[in-house]
């Protein structure tokens, strides 16, 4: 098998995947076909990702111009000043939909009113159980966020309260375990997730850490009970400065009207 390891303080030199995919949609209006949404996860700024990385990451994704931009929580490494300071990068970013996030467990460890207000200050909408219509050329989409897994309230039926049920739905999520959650009565297309690291550290094709309880959603695409799921690799690090065989990833899924 072949290793492909990254360790030390992330920096330029950190190889990352900017991955690109066709997201399929039901019921796409064509006015929305090829737009594209960017999802930066799991940067966990602060401890061994810090402003030049953070920066990088918005290179990366400022250099595809995307449409739409999903912060999928853990930005912050989990100390309150880190948020305002992680901001201040992440103000490089703009999108022409614009930028919605949702909190992962991180933001809570150093109180998540600092991220909300963090975000609030560059412009970032945060999606608190809660959704947004995204509009083009006569064509909409429901864009959705729940609160965090483990450390929040989630809510997808608050979430998707009051949209039209004939539009597709992305539904946002830091933790992949809510696909297990969504009601039977909820329409969602697909959900977008972070929080694993991919496993961060990939011994013989085992994650050695996911922290979530359904494992089978540790990375990339899968099949849940009421949508499909596409778990990111994310970008940062968390208890050691190492990835293995899990590398950072940014995807960036181009909707297409699904036939
Ligand atoms: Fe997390």
């Amino acid at each position: 098998m072949s290793w492909d390891l990254q360790w030390g303080k992330p920096g330029d030199h950190t190889p990352i995947d900017v991955h690109e995919m066709d997201l399929p949609l039901a019921n796409l209006g064509q006015g929305l076909a090829g737009a594209t949404l960017a999802v930066i996860s799991d940067l966990h700024y602060g401890r061994f990702a810090r402003d030049g990385y953070a920066a990088r990451v918005v290179r990366e994704v400022m250099d595809r111009r995307p449409d739409v931009i999903c912060l999928l929580g853990d930005l912050i490494n989990g100390q309150s000043s880190e948020a305002a300071r992680c901001a201040k990068v992440l103000a490089g970013l703009s999108a022409p939909f614009g930028i919605f996030a949702v909190l992962g467990n991180h933001e809570y460890y150093g109180g998540w009113r600092a991220a909300a207000r963090a975000y609030r200050d560059i412009g970032v909408e945060l999606l608190l159980n809660e959704h947004r219509v995204l509009e083009r050329g006569g064509a909409a989409m429901v864009l959705a966020g729940i609160d965090d897994h483990r450390r929040g309230r989630p809510d997808i039926a608050a979430a998707l309260a009051g949209a039209d049920g004939s539009l597709p739905v992305v539904l946002l999520s830091h933790n992949p375990d809510e696909a297990e959650e969504i009601p039977a009565a909820a329409r969602v297309d697909i959900m977008l997730s972070g929080h694993t690291h991919g496993g961060q550290i990939v011994l013989f094709g085992h994650p050695a850490m996911t922290r979530i309880e359904h494992r089978q959603y540790w990375r990339g695409w899968m099949q849940g009970p009421r949508c499909r799921v596409y778990t990111s690799r994310g970008v940062g690090f968390v208890g050691l400065p190492i990835r293995l065989n899990a590398r950072a990833e940014i995807p960036i899924f181009r909707l297409a009207q699904k036939t």
